[in-house]
């Protein structure tokens, strides 16, 4: 050991406790932190800001001020993995119910002594080592405690003191290191020289792969879910608590679970973790062989890379931990898939597809993809005879609403219930459209034939099913609004070669009731997808056959003569009066490259000025909005381009002596 190191670079060890009132957690600055596993320590204040949380945030780490009793929600994705993870977006609940949202610092903060957050029987890291680490850098001198907490101070001034700091040096002897393995870590020893085991996190809410699959309903309670290399599990415990039959194997946590058949299989951000190729597409095709229905795979996408360098290694890289991390575009993913199963992979979301064994499900899938939700028309006089059985033709309406015309007696449950008393479905069709009107029922079954075009133009992309692989609703559909499936296809591709035309979509972007006009592109919120004309929702499609859904994005753009279809996030688009531009995603469908911009570290971004524009006229605040971008107008504030800088948008409210309270101008 050398004794020179141990002068220049330390003084007595002593480490942190964890918060002796919640026996777990670290305290300092007023609040105490601890992870979210062990958040029912803080009581009754958790449950009540719980209440005020939208379910989507995954947050990892609860804070608690102590002194205001607000509690901050904070996401904290890389906790398992990195020494000293970096502290994300949060959510802070105030204690009358008043929510902030704090976005994450372009420079970020980190956590430090992450062992003191859980306990020491917790799962998700090596406990013992996190806190050897903490022994190791708590007393290098000359430390600057006030910049310690930032990422760039410690990447450039802690990181390469500790890295370079033999082990030898260290309070414990180096041979502990390798004894001192957790629980965890002997349950899960690596199987290769790639501790690939190390890339499983402890998830606080389920995958993005298996939202996905709840997302489509292509998950219930009536379907079997087998999780291929299910990491900690965390989706199986929260499948499980709402029901669903599932199981998972795993070859460093569940080595011994048998590997069964399910309708539903996932393979979720594994394959972008196993370095050998042949490895690789052999985890890919077992997976499929468990599979009935549908089988779901995940993997990291390109533009999740970290910016920082990393090793090359094989086809992939190694990270700073050893581990593996293959990253994918949309595209390369796709056709590896089709290359390795030999079968159509549906984007599902960036990163993400399906591969569907049974043909019924797959369209099934995409007939429900494109169909619309609509309300049922509202009765105009009551008659006696409609009152009379509102028990037996209230879920009747429902139905039709639903299909959009009378369905056969095999599509309704309570069939044999309406032949008994009308004689027939069609019968008491015609009793419900004299007391309601007969328009809105046109209006519904126009739609859905509109549904079907779309359904069917998307499905030439995949090699449309002959008619008798459709499920029987879509094939009697087909007949009634189409007249035959050969109609309908020959008008269905008539359509979709027009969706490559430029100049047919820049008319129907003029044509367009929705949506703002601008140069080069129709700009909209995405409620008002549903309302475009077909060929709009066609090109749309087009792009979204390619990336899969993106759950975030709010608006959408369709470029009017490029064939490119934008979907752009905005933090906030209700909330907030002036929504400021996050992120954006540009898919190409001439070069299918997928671009993307994120602006959220962005010191100074763009804001939306005038939201009222990009929404229907019966979305809910959109009288608020115009209302409000009116007062804005009044005063001067406009743009070209429907968007200004933060920063631009202050001078001139500042400028014009008004500031902002919610979406209204209030006198400085
Ligand atoms: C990034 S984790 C993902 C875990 C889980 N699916 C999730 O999304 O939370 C990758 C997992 O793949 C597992 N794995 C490694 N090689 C595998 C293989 N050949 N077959 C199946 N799983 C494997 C690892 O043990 C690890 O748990």
């Amino acid at each position: 050991m050398s004794i020179h190191f141990f002068k220049c670079n330390f003084v007595k060890s002593k480490l942190p406790t964890r918060s002796s009132r919640y026996r777990i957690g670290k305290e300092i600055g007023g609040a105490i932190y601890l992870h979210r596993d062990y958040e029912d320590e803080l009581g009754e204040a958790i449950v009540q800001a719980k209440l005020h949380l939208n379910d989507e945030v995954d947050y990892t780490i609860v804070k608690l001020n102590l002194k205001t009793k607000a509690i901050s929600f904070i996401c904290c994705d890389d906790f398992d993995i990195e020494d000293e993870p970096e502290v994300g977006d949060s959510i802070i609940v105030h204690p009358d119910g008043q929510t902030r949202r704090r976005s994450k610092a372009k420079d970020p903060e980190i956590y430090h002594h992450k062992w003191m957050f859980v306990a020491d029987d917790y799962k998700g890291f090596d406990v013992e080592r996190s806190r050897m680490r903490s022994l190791r850098w708590i007393n290098l001198k000359g430390l600057n405690k006030r910049k310690i907490g930032k990422k760039s101070y410690w990447v450039e001034n802690v990181l390469p003191r500790l890295n370079g700091q033999p082990r030898d040096e260290v309070s414990e002897p180096r041979e502990s290191w390798g004894e001192q393995l957790s629980e965890c870590d002997k349950a899960a020893k690596p199987m290769t020289e790639v501790p690939r085991h190390k890339t499983a996190i402890k998830r606080g809410s389920y995958s993005k792969p298996v939202k996905c699959l709840l997302r489509d309903g292509l998950l219930s309670d009536s379907k079997v879910f087998f999780d291929y290399g299910c990491g900690h599990g965390r989706d199986l415990d929260l499948l499980a608590d709402i029901d669903i039959s599932c199981q998972g194997w795993d070859p460093a946590f569940r080595p011994t679970a048998p590997k069964n058949e399910a309708a539903v299989v996932n393979i979720g951000y594994v394959i972008n973790v196993i370095e050998d190729p042949n490895e690789r597409a052999d985890a890919v095709r077992s997976a499929w062989a468990l599979a009935k229905e549908v089988l779901c795979v995940a993997a990291q996408i390109e533009f999740a890379a970290p910016e920082k360098e990393q090793q090359v290694f094989g086809d992939g890289y190694l990270t700073s931990r050893g581990t593996f991390q293959k990253y994918y575009n949309q595209h390369e993913l796709r056709e590896y898939l089709q290359d390795v199963v030999g079968t159509d992979a549906i984007s599902a979301a960036p990163g993400i597809f399906y591969l569907f064994k049974c043909e019924e499900a797959k369209q099934q899938f995409f007939a429900t993809r494109f169909k619309r939700r609509y309300t049922v028309p509202r009765q105009r006089i009551s008659e006696v005879l409609f009152d009379q059985n509102r028990d037996l033709l209230d879920p009747f309406m429902e139905r039709l609403t639903e299909l959009g015309r009378v369905p056969a007696a095999s599509e309704y449950a309570a069939s044999n219930a309406i032949i008994e008393k009308f004689g027939s479905l069609k019968r008491a069709f015609k009793l419900i459209q004299k007391v309601t009107d007969e328009s809105p029922w046109e209006e519904i079954a126009q739609k859905r034939c509109e549904d079907l075009l779309v359904y069917l133009a998307l499905a030439r992309f995949r090699k449309r099913p002959p008619l008798s692989k459709l499920p029987p609703t879509v094939q009697k559909d087909i007949k009634v609004f189409l007249g035959g499936y050969k109609v309908a296809c020959g008008r269905a591709d008539t359509l979709l070669f027009r969706a490559g035309d430029p100049d047919a979509i820049d008319q129907a972007c003029q044509r367009s009731n929705v949506g703002q006009l601008v140069d080069n592109a129709l700009i909209f919120h995405k409620s008002c997808l549903d309302s475009l004309e077909p060929l709009l929702r066609i090109y749309e499609g087009c792009a979204r056959a390619l990336v899969g859904e993106l759950d975030d994005a709010n608006v959408i753009k369709l470029h009017r003569f490029s064939g490119k279809v934008s979907y752009i996030t905005y933090d906030g688009f209700d909330k907030n009066p002036h929504p400021q531009l996050k992120e954006r995603m540009k898919v190409s469908l001439r070069s299918l490259n997928i671009d993307w911009f994120d602006y959220s570290t962005w010191d100074d971004p763009y804001v939306l000025l005038e939201k009222f524009e990009l929404v229907n006229d019966n979305y809910k605040q959109r009288i608020l909005f115009e209302r409000f971008a009116k007062s804005l107008r009044r005063i001067g504030i406009v743009s070209n381009n429907n968007q200004l800088k933060k920063s631009e948008l202050s001078i001139r409210l500042k400028n014009s002596q008004v500031h902002l309270q919610g979406h209204r101008l209030v006198n400085s």
